[in-house]
């Protein structure tokens, strides 16, 4: 059994500016020099990355960004590519984040090509997918995530896809106090798995890094973690606050116990795909 390491992302949006990064960047890397058992990313605006990085050099910590253009280079206006970022020393990279999808109506068809960028460009892409409150209530939560996971993963072979890093980000609960219960959360965690199972196959399904996003903070981070298929958390606001977003990685290193059989369906269920 693959150990699945706790990973967790903080996630910045667009606050800070370069000038005042140096006091919150610093903070995260003196607290967060004694973790050693939970992946840490820390994805500032763009403007930030090469600040992060310097910061970050010699730790463990990683950067990531929040976004990413798919082409390499060209007549885009005001994009990043993944090799610019790959050039900065970022490892990961945000795609398809509701905010994306909303506010810059990103399609499934974009976010399957910059998932695929990412992938050629040795960048771990952090995928979010999740449902809106409308969708949740006439009960088509399963069928929204689904459809954001396969055509975002359509086209990347198995071994490609055992390097995605999934965080499940209810829309309903992003930025707004309303957090997932630890039980809906881990359904659809553990939904997503069977997706994986269904899409590659168990072994892909059992090591994949399935972090939960939504209001996540030092309060609910514990019960949250403590499930079975939630392998770690992406952190908004409360990414923001260098105490705070330690106290939610020590909560994952806490709950971390080692290699542990994730509790999920036996494999997908084909005829109710039907
Ligand atoms: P939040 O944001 O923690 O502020 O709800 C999470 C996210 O959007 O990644």
């Amino acid at each position: 059994m693959e150990l699945r390491r706790p990973l967790v992302v903080g996630n910045w949006k667009m606050n800070r500016v370069p000038s005042d990064a140096s006091v919150l960047l610093d903070g995260l890397r003196e607290r967060l020099a004694k973790v050693s058992n939970v992946s840490v990313v820390v994805c500032p605006p763009f403007v930030i990355l090469p600040a992060a990085a310097a910061a970050m050099d010699k730790t463990s910590i990683a950067v990531g960004a929040q976004n990413m253009h798919h082409e390499t280079n060209g007549a885009f206006t005001g994009e990043i590519s993944p090799n610019m970022l790959r050039d900065l020393y970022v490892t990961h990279v945000i795609l398809g984040h509701s905010e994306r999808r909303t506010h810059f109506h990103e399609t499934l068809g974009e976010i399957n090509k910059k998932v695929q960028a990412a992938l050629k460009y040795g960048l771990t892409p952090i995928l979010c997918v999740g449902e809106t409150w409308a969708e949740r209530e006439k009960g088509n939560q399963e069928e929204v995530v689904r459809r954001q996971i396969v055509s975002a993963l359509k086209g990347v072979s198995s071994d490609l896809v055992s390097q995605v890093v999934i965080a499940y980000e209810p829309v309903w609960a992003i930025g707004t106090g309303k957090t997932a219960t630890p039980e809906i959360a881990q359904d659809m965690h553990s939904e997503i798995r069977s997706i994986l199972w269904e899409i590659c196959d168990e072994s892909v399904a059992r090591n994949a890094c399935i972090i939960y996003g939504g209001s996540v903070k030092a309060a609910n981070a514990a019960e949250l973690l403590a499930q079975p298929d939630i392998d770690g958390g992406l952190v908004g606001g409360a990414s923001l606050d260098a105490e705070e977003f330690f106290e939610i990685v020590s909560c994952a290193e806490r709950e971390y116990v080692g290699p542990a059989a994730p509790i999920f369906g036996e494999g997908p269920d084909f005829q109710s795909q039907q």
